[in-house]
């Protein structure tokens, strides 16, 4: 079971082409959006809240502090929250758990499961780069969405399933995305 949030920064294509591709490979998710994302999406995108719910398995209310994500003994295999908001990232570096994704991530945190934040923001400030050593520190995975050139890109739909590519690496899901040294 992958747990997916979403969070009120630019690149809310990137977690539903990852929720798309999890949903082919008929692997399990459970999703969280928060309301700065819903925001978000309805800037950069034509799709309604109810077009994402239906990619994941499960949804949760962000509010809804009671959800299983919300306790340890929930089993996940690993948590993505992408893209991940600076204010995110500032409440999960100091254990300010205030609504279900940031207490979800405070759980995988102490359980040492796997957390990945897409991290988004540019330019970084002293305290976002702080927050965010504090957390790799910790084995948390930070992984900006950054393109790689060398894929020589056509469009931004091949930069998207190129990080989504990258993400899947992480959490050891296979993807067709060129590698660097393979023809
Ligand atoms: C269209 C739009 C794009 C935004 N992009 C970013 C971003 O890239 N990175 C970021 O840290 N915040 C961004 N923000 C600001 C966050 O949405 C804001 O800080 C919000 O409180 C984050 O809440 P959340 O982390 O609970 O989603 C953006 C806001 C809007 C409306």
């Amino acid at each position: 079971m992958i747990l997916v949030a979403i969070t009120g920064a630019t690149g809310v294509l990137i977690a539903i082409k990852l929720l798309k591709v999890l949903k082919e490979k008929k692997i399990s998710t459970e999703l969280i959006i928060s309301k700065a994302a819903e925001l978000v999406l309805n800037t950069e995108t034509e799709l309604s809240i109810s077009d994402i719910i239906d990619l994941a398995s499960k949804t949760y209310d962000v509010n809804d502090l009671e959800a299983p994500p919300a306790s340890g003994s929930h089993k996940l295999d690993a948590m993505i929250i992408v893209p991940c908001t600076m204010k995110t990232l500032a409440a999960i570096a100091h254990g300010y758990a205030n609504n279900l994704i940031t207490r979800a991530a405070d759980v995988n945190i102490k359980e040492k499961r796997k957390l990945i934040l897409i991290v988004r923001e540019s330019p970084l400030s002293a305290i976002h780069l702080e927050n965010m050593l504090k957390l790799a520190k910790l084995g948390v995975v930070i992984a900006p969405p950054v393109p790689s050139y060398y894929i020589k890109p056509r469009s931004v739909e091949e930069l998207i399933e190129y990080t989504v590519g990258r993400i899947l690496d992480q959490i050891g899901i296979e993807s067709d995305i060129k590698r660097w040294g393979v023809e």
